[in-house]
């Protein structure tokens, strides 16, 4: 690792890189030189998604693992290190809106909590356990934990109830803690440790909160799952515009360089300005 615009040959392990926000993270960082081992609870998206960054030119595996089985993210760590031979990087970003029919809720459950808490929150304490020690052993390592900017403001006048995205926006401000918990442990063992906060992009997580949407607002029952979408941008973003999984590989990537080697516990917002602090 030396700058921005070359991580020739860092190993770089990314959870939830089958699809999505992971995905397009492990594209820059492939681009800028890292070696990846692409993980997803979906196995055969993994593949899909290696073969890719493969045929492109680029290095890299695949793994299956569910981050929110400590012996999976164990087994995890062990085969990418029977692979690869180290750990340099890792990017925690699977993560869940909510439990399984989200879609369909008008408010949360103790499900949309358990799913939330079990993914966002202990799935990145066990991702960080797993890999962690090898880093210490060898005084070098990034960690970048994969947050949001729902985790920092809350939406709307909203209360908790009603607020079907309540068990994840405190996921996520869980998410920055833990970042500043882990970085504060891992800093003397010259490791560092970040969040990113995405704002609004459209992946198939977001198109499950605009399908939300839709079940649950009449107003809304006219437009598709990604006019609500566009349309949360424009009332949302300063800038005007969605952010990209290429964005967020971007901030990652450096996070992950040289030139942030003295920045640690920070949370970085990605977001077109729509949340500041
Ligand atoms: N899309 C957005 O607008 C947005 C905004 C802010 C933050 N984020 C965060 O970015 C990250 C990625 O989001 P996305 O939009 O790409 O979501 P996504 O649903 O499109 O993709 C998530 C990926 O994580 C994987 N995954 C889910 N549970 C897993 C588990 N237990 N173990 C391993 N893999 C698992 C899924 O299989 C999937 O490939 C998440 O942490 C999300 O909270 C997304």
């Amino acid at each position: 690792m030396t700058d921005v615009t070359n991580l020739d040959g860092a190993i770089t392990l990314v959870t939830g890189a089958g699809r999505g926000i992971g995905q397009g993270i492990a594209q820059v960082l492939s681009e800028r030189g890292a070696i990846i081992a692409v993980s997803d609870l979906d196995g055969a998206a993994a593949e899909v998604a290696a073969d890719a960054l493969n045929a492109a030119g680029r290095t890299a595996a695949a793994f299956q693992g569910d981050t929110t089985s400590q012996d999976s993210m164990d087994a995890l760590a062990a085969a990418v290190l029977d692979e690869f031979g180290r750990i340099d990087v890792l990017v925690c970003n699977a993560g869940v809106i909510g439990a399984p029919g989200y879609h369909e809720r008008t408010d949360h459950t103790e499900a949309d909590w358990d799913a939330t808490f079990g993914v966002n929150v202990k799935g990145f304490v066990h991702t960080a356990n797993s890999v962690a020690p090898h880093m210490r052993d060898r005084r070098a390592g990034k960690i970048v934990n994969i947050a949001s900017h729902g985790g920092r403001k809350p939406r709307g006048a909203r209360a908790v109830l009603g607020n079907i995205q309540a068990p994840y926006s405190v996921s996520k401000a869980a998410v920055i803690q833990w970042t500043h918990l882990l970085a504060i442990e891992l800093a003397p063992h010259n490791i560092n440790v970040n969040a990113v906060c995405p704002g609004t992009l459209w992946t198939p997580m977001w198109e499950a909160i605009a399908e939300n949407r839709k079940a649950s607002d009449p107003e809304l029952a006219e437009f598709t799952p990604r006019e609500i979408f566009e349309m949360s941008v424009k009332d949302r973003m300063p800038m005007g515009r969605e952010q990209t999984p290429r964005d967020i590989g971007k901030a990652v990537a450096f996070l992950v360089s040289d030139d942030a080697s003295e920045i640690t516990g920070q949370a970085l917002n990605v977001n077109g300005g729509a949340v500041m602090n």
